[in-house]
């Protein structure tokens, strides 16, 4: 498979093994316009070794996180989910190259995949670091977190799992309180939605000393002196009909 990149650039990329080809997940079948669940896939199924938790890091760049975390955590799987073709591909030549078994990357929109693609309750954990900002008003809707992303998130994650998301940026930070607000609070007006707790972020176990995660953009971050804000939200144990 080649990746076209702009300007006549061509990336070629092994298929399979790292990378998540499409045709592993089959096409969105039509039923998804009136069952939700018609094109869910079994995530876990897309390791050699199903039985083990499976985290999923949003937005994985360049797979730095991915690299250092399923190095320390070879009985968990890691999906990282990248959309731009170019961090996809660069990131998945590094996992194979370092040969982590746990490791699979997908070249998709996370929150698409989330939505449609991913079952109940097959996440223990969902990273999102140093989400894009997107700064300007008319691109907010392009933001990750969204109240229809804490829904998905809820309902993906095992009850106890958590979403843990760092940033740098203060605005989307107090865009992501107001969502927060919503979903980690009881709501009288919203009595039915499910409740995450909030919790401090702890750092991640490969994280370098004084760094919270040790992604590229923080160590580009830290390196600006910028400051962080960081949590952790812990799904609700859902009853499910
Ligand atoms: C600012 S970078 C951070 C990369 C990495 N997490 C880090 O901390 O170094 C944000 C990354 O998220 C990716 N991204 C943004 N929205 C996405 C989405 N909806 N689905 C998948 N990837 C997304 C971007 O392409 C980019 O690589």
């Amino acid at each position: 498979m080649s990746f076209g990149l702009g300007r006549g650039r061509r990336l070629d990329v092994a298929p399979g093994v790292v990378g998540v080809e499409h045709d592993e997940l089959g096409p969105l079948p039509d039923e998804i316009l009136t069952d939700p669940r018609a094109g869910w896939v079994d995530v876990r199924a897309l390791f050699e070794t199903p039985e083990r938790p499976l985290e999923i890091e949003i937005g994985s760049g360049k797979g730095t996180f991915l690299l250092q975390q399923a190095a320390l955590a070879p009985d968990t799987n890691f999906l990282g989910i990248e959309w731009a073709q170019e961090f996809y591909a660069y990131a998945c030549d590094r996992v194979r190259r370092r040969g982590l078994a746990n490791v699979r990357l997908l070249n998709a929109d996370a929150t698409e995949f989330l939505h449609w693609r991913a079952p109940d309750q097959v996440a223990s954990v969902i990273h999102l670091y140093f989400s894009d900002p997107w700064p300007k008003k008319k691109h907010h809707k392009k933001r990750v977190v969204q109240d229809r992303f804490l829904s998905d998130c809820a309902r993906v994650l095992e009850p106890g799992g958590e979403l843990r998301i760092v940033t740098d940026h203060d605005e989307y930070w107090a865009w992501m309180e107001a969502h927060f607000a919503r979903w980690a609070a009881s709501d009288s007006a919203a009595p039915d939605r499910p409740t995450f707790e909030r919790l401090p972020f702890d750092r991640a176990q490969s994280a370098g000393a004084d760094e919270l995660v040790g992604t590229n953009f923080e160590r580009k971050f830290r390196v600006e002196g910028r400051s962080f804000h960081a949590c952790v939200l812990r799904a609700p144990g859902v009853e499910r009909g």
